[in-house]
């Protein structure tokens, strides 16, 4: 059988990796395939690989619809623009898609599974969700025999990364964030990274394999770690918790809900000693049970590793549909209402004046809250404000977000109040 002739448009962090197995005499990628041809942006910069024996392309669209190329490789990145368009034009004319494009599988994920489908072509991406740890193939293979409630990772290496760091060195978010981009950890734009949006690209691409609907990006509710302070990180680890950016969908009676925040985990949480830019992925299926997924969640090695994992199933014969199933079995996400009961941890910045915690007790009272724990920094003579932090007993969050904005509305808070739910071991994962 002749071998696989692929394409690699993107030679960055990623497309270099992907590069160097080829030319690794120890990789199996070149027993079934040969790399043909390569494209970026600028052909004369040096990339540490040697292009020489691949043919150049200018236009990464171009590649994707030259008939000599059998599997394209996406490794430029973005939701829309080139990859989008290259993407579209090697799906249409029956040629294999392998990306690690995150953005591109999240809003688009089912024209392009579609496309796929009509064409004959597979669509293979998983790289873009968790690095080199097989996630994608895990819920598409592993879990799929099984009914998964609850899929939970830690998506985003470069949150985990800061939020690890402020931990371990006692440096504020913005002081271990702009040390994050001096060292290339995290992006000159940060937005995408501590925004929660890229774990909200993968949470969505996780929650339509498991939960067999497809791809819905609009309806992940994100909140990111920017407001996440030195503070919380010291208070919560006083009451026994780490904070960490989760991203978790469940399926509750067939309906879905998505959403990516920073949480209180109990230090003996299977996600709670997940440190510095690992990923990891705690998955609640029937009858498998409990299952978790952990390592590096990017990086040239770890992320071109995935991709020649996804090009020797195709060369294999054992890529299966896009998102496991085929696209007219993928129900649309009815959405969820978030009828979340749980614990809250709540931080309030309040204006040092007696009278103001029965205030607060009052207000949480009235909705039938009972405090678990309470803490209070010392009060400085410099300030006229003062944190304090507690944490409830379950409740409902309705009735949490009830409370905190009449707590706002009591004038006597000097910024908004910071709410993040508190996760035990143990606990079970769905909302209601
Ligand atoms: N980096 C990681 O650890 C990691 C992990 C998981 C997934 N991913 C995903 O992998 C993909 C690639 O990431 P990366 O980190 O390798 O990116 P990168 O280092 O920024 O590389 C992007 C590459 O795409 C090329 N490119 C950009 N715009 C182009 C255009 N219009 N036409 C042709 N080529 C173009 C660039 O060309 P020039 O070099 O000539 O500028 C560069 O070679 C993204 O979707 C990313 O989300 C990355």
């Amino acid at each position: 059988m002749s071998k696989l002739r692929v394409g690699i448009a993107g030679l960055g962090t990623v497309g270099r990796g992907v590069v160097r197995l080829f030319a690794d005499d120890a990789s199996r990628l070149n027993e079934k395939m040969q790399l043909v041809a390569v494209s970026a942006r600028t052909a004369a910069r040096d990339r540490g690989v040697d292009l020489t024996p691949y043919r150049w392309f200018d236009d990464p669209v171009a590649l994707a619809s030259d008939p000599g190329i059998d599997v394209f490789v996406e490794l430029i990145g973005g939701s829309d623009g080139a990859a989008k368009a290259a993407v579209e034009a090697a799906l249409g004319r029956g040629a294999h898609v392998v990306t690690a494009n995150k953005a591109l599988v999240a809003l688009h994920g089912s024209a392009l599974a579609e496309s796929a489908e009509r064409n004959g072509a597979k669509l293979l991406f998983e790289a873009a969700v968790g690095g080199g740890v097989p996630m994608v193939k895990a819920l598409k293979e592993s879990v799929a025999g099984s009914r998964a409630s609850t899929v939970a990772g830690i998506l985003n290496g470069t949150c985990n990364y800061i939020l690890t760091e402020m931990e371990n060195s006692g440096r504020s978010f913005e002081a271990v964030l702009s040390e994050a981009q001096g060292l290339g950890y995290a992006e000159a734009d940060p937005t995408t990274d501590v925004g929660g949006f890229d774990a909200a690209h993968k949470l969505t691409i996780l929650s339509a394999i498991a939960f067999g609907t497809r791809p819905d990006f609009a309806h992940v509710r994100v909140e990111g770690i920017e407001r996440v302070t030195l503070t919380d990180i010291r208070l919560a680890g006083k009451l026994g918790y780490r904070i960490k950016l989760i991203a978790k969908g469940s399926q509750v009676d067939g309906a879905v809900e998505m959403h990516v925040r920073p949480a209180c985990l109990s230090f003996d949480h299977p996600l709670a000693n997940v440190g510095g830019s690992l990923n990891a992925l705690v998955v609640d299926a029937e009858p498998s049970g409990q299952l978790t997924f952990i390592g590096r969640g990017a990086g040239e090695g770890p992320t071109a590793a995935s991709v020649a994992s996804d090009l020797i199933d195709l060369a294999e014969g054992r890529a299966g549909y896009a998102f496991g199933k085929p696209l007219t079995q993928l129900g649309a996400a009815p959405r969820a209402t978030p009828a979340e009961r749980g614990r809250y941890y709540l931080r309030l910045l309040v204006k040092d004046r007696p009278g103001v915690v029965a205030a607060i007790s009052d207000r949480l009272a009235h909705e039938e809250i009972s405090i678990e724990s309470f803490l209070q920094m010392p009060v400085s003579e410099k300030h006229t404000a003062v944190p304090i932090v507690l944490t409830t007993q379950t409740c409902a969050r309705s009735r949490m977000e009830a409370a905190v904005k009449a707590i706002a509305a009591l004038d006597v808070t000097a910024e908004a109040p910071f709410l993040m739910p508190v996760e035990h071991a143990g606990q079970r994962w769905s909302s209601s």
